[in-house]
């Protein structure tokens, strides 16, 4: 009988899935068993190292709830997640060249904290009232990238609080996160407050492996957005703060030059949408664009 030797173990489990009626899986498949029976003869794996991986794996899916998914943290640690996003954009992007128009903005991590259901505020309301946290005046316009505005478009936003932690991470009330929808001109406005950096959750294995791979565990300050508008495809991005620590070092490696945004503060006195402010306040202005979904 034929005897698979180390250099062909992965052809063998190939040929086995000669009866695969799914070609994506088949590709997918082989692909993955090519590629991990490389990686473990690289570095010689031992059999107590692979235990110790499948060990690792299995406390990751013992830490997973409905409220915890330790295996996208895993996904978004190791830069999984933002390859993905990365993937998906360049896709987008093949299927717009040559069209006339602007870069579609770029797109990020949507993280685990997004919680549909958000309550739905009319523009200019301000959900950071009440937390703690610098009062700031968010604005922009959404358009499709021939630069039409888009009126109506869905606009989810969420963050964080001044210490650095999300709703769900405090208990089941929804705060920092509301649902608006642009005006007839495409614009958006809301207040909430100028988020700070923070660390992703370390209480698990993904945070002793970034502690025993010598990496630190913080986002820079960011705000959440999720774009939904019929005719266009959904993006999910943030605006992130500049000068915030850990620009250069985002855990999630979700960081694109594109997305990081001044936030000028302000000496109390009017502000642009006619409110008036006893504090000094930041304002943050980003306009985005969607792709159309014929693309
Ligand atoms: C977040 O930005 O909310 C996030 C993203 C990835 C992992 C953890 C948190
Ligand atoms: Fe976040």
């Amino acid at each position: 009988m034929a005897q698979p030797e180390v250099s062909d173990f992965a052809q063998a489990v190939i040929e086995r899935m000669a009866d695969c009626k799914d070609p994506r899986f088949h590709q997918i498949m082989s692909s993955l068993v090519r590629h991990a029976h490389a990686f473990m003869r690289e570095v010689d794996l031992t059999p107590a190292e692979w235990m110790a991986g499948i060990e690792f794996l299995t406390a990751t899916g013992k830490k997973c709830d409905e409220k915890r998914q330790e295996f996208i943290l895993l996904s978004d640690t190791l830069g999984l997640s933002m390859l993905v996003v990365a993937l998906d954009q360049a896709r987008g992007a093949k299927a717009l060249a040559g069209a006339p128009g602007d870069k579609p903005t770029e797109a990020t991590v949507q993280g685990p904290f997004f919680w549909p259901g958000a309550p739905q505020l009319e523009l200019g309301a301000d959900i950071g009232e009440g937390h703690p946290g610098e009062p700031t005046y968010y604005h922009g316009r959404v358009t499709d990238t021939a630069g039409r505005p888009i009126a109506g478009c869905e606009l989810d936003v969420w963050s964080g609080d001044a210490d650095g932690l999300y709703d769900m991470q405090k208990g089941d009330a929804m705060s920092l996160r509301a649902q608006f929808r642009t005006d007839e001109h495409g614009n958006y406005r809301f207040w909430s407050i100028r988020p700070t950096f923070y660390p992703v959750p370390g209480d698990g294995p993904v945070g002793r492996m970034l502690d025993k791979m010598g990496r630190h565990l913080n986002r820079p300050g960011h705000m959440h957005m999720m774009l939904n508008a019929p005719g266009h495809e959904r993006l999910v991005t943030h605006i992130f703060v500049k000068d915030s620590p850990y620009l250069d070092s985002d855990a999630v490696f979700g960081v694109r030059n594109s997305l990081v945004v001044e936030f000028p503060q302000h000496a109390p006195g009017r502000a642009p949408d006619g409110r008036h402010m006893n504090k000094p306040y930041y304002t943050a202005q980003f306009d985005l664009r969607l792709v159309p979904s014929a693309a």
